[in-house]
């Protein structure tokens, strides 16, 4: 984003944020299409060979799925309802990797009757379902093992899924009844790969080159046993840079990215898959909404806009740090706290904050809400959900 005549601009056909306030009625998610398909290029550069499947629960909004379906994106899904958004937004079932530790007997029996691409198993439980299932139907399901390999990618705990005391994927140590059991249904569970997902907002390599290492071991030992094993899946979580002044680093972080990743794997000598979400999506989603009242107390100044954890919770959830900027710049500055309408004192976006001076009426983008802002909002207090328009 960047001020063009004081207006704020997003995106790289720079467009003007403020064209779409004209008929505001509540507050407005705002991604924009070039942004993504961008990002997808850039990715799909760096990572060459290697089939990209966005995990959709950072935005399923069903024109940017139907965007990323264009570049040639398959979709990472975690429900049957995310199935569906992906079927109906044009990926087919041939484009989608099934994720997820609590998959229904109801869910796994649709993925089956799909035929969907690839369903990465989290658990023994859920392994023998899969196979009992499809023996019942006479259908025959592609797994993927989602092995967890005890290591820390230094994120926030709430969005580490590698570690052992995590709920996600298996420990290395259940392999052997891992292949007991796909034996025992030979003939309905076939093991086509070996997947991973360290966790979200990943910026630094060290754990997840250690890991990609240990799933390496364990793929030839599978190989030698499974002759149909032939992709690996190594997830998604590759961070992005949200303080504005140290954007310049993220290109260098996703080079060294894919450089670890490619060198790490080449040897396996087999199908490479990924899962990102918020390094496709994030920079290009904006939230705008509108100050309603500036309060002054002895302690603070809060400008009370009309959106708050309800329609973004990454702040109240994990404290996350979001760049925030009034549409028309202006000269003098303030501090503030911005925060919501909702019932709670962890409603807020920034707290201690220096913007541009803000005043009632005044619009403000909350920047970088393209992943893991519309997709996890809610009706909290029966406030609307925020609208979505795709530029
Ligand atoms: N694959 C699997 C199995 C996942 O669970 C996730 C994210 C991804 C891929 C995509 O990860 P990404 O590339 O987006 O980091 N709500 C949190 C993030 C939760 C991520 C959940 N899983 C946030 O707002 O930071």
């Amino acid at each position: 984003m960047e001020y063009i005549n004081n207006e704020l601009h997003i995106g790289p056909n720079k467009k003007n944020l403020k064209s779409l306030t004209a008929n505001y009625m509540r507050p407005i998610y705002v991604y924009d299409l070039d942004f993504i398909r961008m990002r997808f290029k850039a990715m799909a550069a760096a990572l060459q060979n290697v089939r990209i499947f966005y995990a959709m629960k950072a935005n399923s909004n069903p024109e940017v799925l139907a965007c990323l379906k264009e570049c040639g994106a398959g979709a990472d899904v975690v429900s049957l309802g995310e199935i569906k958004r992906a079927l109906e937004s044009g990926f087919t079932p041939a484009d989608i990797v099934y994720s997820g530790v609590g998959k229904t007997r109801h869910e796994i029996t649709e993925a089956l009757k799909l035929e969907i691409y690839q369903i990465n198993v989290e658990s023994l439980p859920e392994l023998e379902r899969i196979g009992e299932i499809a023996k019942a139907m006479g259908k025959k399901a592609s797994i993927a093992l989602r092995l967890n390999p005890d290591i820390d990618i230094k994120t926030h705990p709430y969005i580490a899924t590698g570690l052992r005391d995590n709920k996600f994927g298996m420990e290395l140590s259940l392999i052997p009844e891992l292949i007991a059991c796909l034996k025992k249904y030979a003939s309905s569970l076939e093991l086509v790969g070996v997947s991973l997902h360290l966790g979200s907002q990943m910026l630094e390599f060290d754990g997840y080159q250690e890991a990609l290492e240990r799933l390496k071991n364990v793929y030839h030992s599978l190989k030698q046993e499974f002759s149909t094993l032939r992709r690996f899946d190594f997830g998604g979580g590759l961070g992005i840079i949200y303080e504005r002044s140290e954007l310049d680093k993220e290109q260098s972080l996703l080079q060294e990215y894919a450089k670890i990743t490619l060198n790490s794997l080449k040897e396996l000598n087999c199908e490479l898959q990924s899962e990102p979400g918020r390094w496709l999506l994030a920079h290009a989603g904006v939230l705008i909404t509108q100050v309603q009242y500036v309060k002054k107390t002895s302690e603070k100044t809060f400008v009370i806009v009309d959106s708050g954890m309800n329609h973004l919770v990454r702040p109240s959830l994990y404290e996350a740090y979001h760049t925030i900027l009034p549409l028309d710049k202006k000269s003098h500055e303030g501090v503030y706290d911005i925060v919501g309408p909702i019932c709670e004192s962890s409603d807020f976006f920034a707290k201690d904050r220096k913007l541009p001076e803000v005043k009632e009426g005044d619009f403000l983008a909350i920047a970088d809400a393209g992943a893991y802002g519309y997709s996890m909002a809610s009706t909290y207090n029966q406030q609307e959900l925020p609208l979505e328009i795709c530029i």
